[in-house]
């Protein structure tokens, strides 16, 4: 896909349901009892592959447009499944449904793409264990394909050895199904959309500092859920609006819950001119609109605690410091490289092929700013995040960009390039 520089953009804009927030909305509904509405889900593949499972274990799911109904079986009303569950790319679906899964009284297998067959679950196998759970890679250990047996699960107190909602979140899940209050304690906050979901339909879920504390429920409530638009989808437009000459960008209905917005704090840092208006609560998610100018912008350092609230933009902030007057530099975040592909070599080496001077570091890249960037060739490498960050650097690149293999941004922001081209017409 050939990507034409940009010459003027004053948009209005909104962006497609939290990725995040509609798969929750989807797993929690399935266990629900009633049924459940939920508004401005997100049609992309990731979450239609949530669905998808949870159909195969007969749970009744009717969509239309971005509307979804569904009639929720009961914690333990699941079906045994005829086949292995298939969550394609969706690191989240498979990660979350297997703490569902482990709360089942059937045996079941769950696998996904080739991606999601080299990243790690050793990292919910083995709190999933400690509470009881049968589980193992079927072919290779700590590695899907994972079978789940059916077991007795018992709660736990566990101390979290990476920062990561799925782990957080496959541990609460089943904690649903454990005896006793289950504790988990994190070494940074990462994102809590689980958290005030449960609480929404009925749980008792408590944070304290860095610790979350879980009482066993009976059942959960169906409601009705207002899916906010996706701060990681907005992200691009944000940096966008700020690096682009005369830009000037609204972004309507926000997820603005405060383990996402690491974005906007360090885009603000680095001089980004910002502002968040409307702000106001939606179905225990803080939500608002964004206002984006362009504006000159300086290299910061981040790293530490911010980076769970950022995890997913930097590739798009990576575009965003090579236009920053001076040196920004990015640690701490290893996490990088085992997401749906090594974010950390594919945005370094195609930034660089566009011209950028960045650098790969061991757990992050060190960009020196630059007036501009001059174009060519890239790869998405078959990663949504990776194909956005590089359109948005080809929009403000000299000659523009060809990126190879950019469908996979269906798999989080079906519309992206149908928003690009309304704003090329509206102003060229
Ligand atoms: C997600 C958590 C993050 C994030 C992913 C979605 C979630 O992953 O990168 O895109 O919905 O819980 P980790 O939990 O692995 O950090």
């Amino acid at each position: 896909m050939l990507i034409k520089p940009i010459k003027q953009i004053r948009q209005n804009i909104t962006v497609p349901g939290d990725k995040s927030i509609s798969h929750r909305a989807i797993m929690l509904s399935s266990i629900a009892e009633g049924e459940s509405k939920i508004h401005n889900f997100l049609m992309g593949d990731d979450c239609l592959n949530t669905i998808e499972c949870f159909r195969k274990m007969q749970v009744p799911i009717k969509t239309t447009e971005n509307k979804i109904k569904i009639k929720g079986a009961g914690l333990k009303g699941l079906k045994k499944p005829d086949e292995i569950l298939d969550v394609g790319n969706s690191g989240t679906t498979i990660r979350l449904m297997c703490g569902i899964l482990a709360g089942q009284d059937f045996d079941c297998e769950i696998t996904g793409d080739r991606s999601i067959q080299n990243r790690p679950m050793d990292r919910i196998i083995s709190p999933l264990k400690q509470m009881g759970s049968i589980i193992e890679g079927t072919e290779r250990s700590g590695y899907a394909p994972l079978k789940i047996q059916k077991s007795k699960l018992t709660a736990i107190d566990y101390n979290m050895p990476v920062a990561s909602a799925q782990v957080k979140s496959a541990i609460l899940l089943a904690g649903i199904y454990a005896d006793g209050t289950t504790s988990i304690h994190e070494i940074q906050r990462s994102r809590d959309h689980t958290e005030r979901m449960l609480n929404y339909m009925g749980a008792n879920i408590k944070q304290d500092g860095l610790s979350i504390f879980s009482d066993p429920i009976d059942k959960l409530y169906a409601r009705e859920i207002y899916v906010p638009g996706d701060i990681s989808s907005a992200s691009f437009f944000l940096v966008l609006g700020t690096i682009a000459k005369d830009a000037e960008i609204a972004i309507k209905d926000i997820g603005l819950n405060p383990t996402r917005t690491g974005i906007i704090d360090v885009l603000k840092q680095m001089g980004a001119d910002i502002k968040i208006l409307n702000e106001r609560i939606l179905n225990g998610e803080p939500t608002g609109d964004i206002h984006v100018t362009n504006s000159d912008l300086r290299g910061v350092e981040i790293g530490g605690d911010i980076i769970p609230r950022l995890i997913d933009e930097i590739p798009v902030l990576a575009v965003a410091a090579t236009f920053a007057k001076g040196t920004t530099t990015i640690r701490d975040a290893e996490e990088l490289k085992i997401k749906e592909s090594d974010r950390i070599a594919a945005i370094a080496s195609e930034l660089k092929k566009i011209g950028a001077d960045i650098e790969e570091t061991e757990d992050g890249m060190i960009i020196h700013g630059k007036d501009i960037l001059q174009g060519g060739i890239v790869e998405s490498y078959n990663d949504h995040r990776i194909a956005m960050a590089l359109t948005i650097a080809g929009l403000v690149s000299k000659e523009g960009v060809i990126i190879n293999n950019p469908d996979c941004v269906t798999v989080s922001f079906p519309n992206f390039f149908d928003i690009l081209d309304r704003m090329i017409k509206d102003e060229n």
